[in-house]
């Protein structure tokens, strides 16, 4: 368990996969937790179900892409709550994979849109509300082992993830002395739809996978939900600027 009571928490993406099981996570550990995400149906489900369990959550929609879409889920979060505590800024898709010159011009724009804008976007309203407020804050960023070292067939995700690490850093070093931390998790390979859609139930590229993750195991979401957690809380207090791996070994090769 990490201290996170009654600690206000947004998480962009957390309908499914990685930042479900994150959201999940920061209530059962005493956090108010507001979803936001484009996945309205699934997203507010999800919410009501972990509500009549008496945990403390909402959805709201949004699309990161949308700036006024988040400014107004967030001026909603202070309204109710008073303020903002942290935030886990983890919505993204995968792209096609393709060759860097058979990548098509949209679908370049659309995954550094939404990887990389979409988290541009998110804390420039989450900061510009945690400024005022005059306390410690905490922002997670999801970047990907795809943010520290290059897969070949996905020069957008590649790019964007590497940028949402630039940026993290950035934003680090210019708020830490505002006592607002700034990391984000690099997952490795880990069961979500994502996951799924990428591997899809091919036998074959499981295989490979296994053989090349140390552990000899995909992650679960919650182990990435788990260190995103410890992140948000008062127990990582003195790290900032991190992009830390979660991945079973697999950067250390
Ligand atoms: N699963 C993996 O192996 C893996 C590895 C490294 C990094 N990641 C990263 O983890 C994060 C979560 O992915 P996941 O694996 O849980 O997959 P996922 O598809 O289950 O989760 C992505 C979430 O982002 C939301 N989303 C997508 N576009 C959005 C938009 N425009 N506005 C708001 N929400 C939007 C989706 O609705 C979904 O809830 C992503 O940033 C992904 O790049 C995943």
């Amino acid at each position: 368990m990490v201290s996170l009571k009654d600690k206000v928490i947004f998480v962009a993406g957390g309908s499914t996969g990685i930042g479900r099981a994150a959201s999940q996570i920061l209530c059962e550990n005493g956090a108010k937790v507001i979803i936001g995400d484009i996945n309205e149906k699934e997203g507010q489900v999800f919410a009501e179900q972990l509500s009549s369990e008496g945990l403390n959550i909402e959805f709201f929609p949004l699309d990161v892409t949308d700036f006024k879409s988040i400014n107004s889920c967030i001026d909603n979060i202070c309204d109710k709550h008073g303020a903002i505590d942290g935030a886990f800024n983890n919505a993204g898709i995968e792209g096609p994979t393709a060759k860097a010159s058979e990548y098509k011009l949209d679908d370049w724009s659309k995954v550094l849109q939404i990887n990389l804008t979409g988290v541009f976007n998110c804390i420039q309203a989450e900061t510009a509300v945690m400024i005022k407020q005059r306390r410690p804050c905490s922002i997670v960023n999801t970047a990907s082992i795809a943010g520290l070292v290059a897969i070949p067939g996905a020069v957008g995700y590649n790019s964007a993830k590497h940028g949402v690490i630039g940026l993290t850093k950035t934003l680090a070093l210019e708020l830490a002395a505002k006592n607002i931390r700034v990391n984000a998790v690099c997952p490795g390979f880990t069961e979500s739809p994502m996951l799924t859609r990428v591997a899809g139930a091919s036998k074959k590229i499981r295989e490979q996978l296994f053989k090349s993750i140390p552990m000899k195991r995909i992650g679960q979401p919650e182990e990435i939900g788990n260190a995103v957690a410890w992140l948000l809380s008062e127990e990582s207090s003195y790290i900032t600027g991190v992009a830390l791996p979660v991945d079973g070994g697999w950067m250390a090769q």
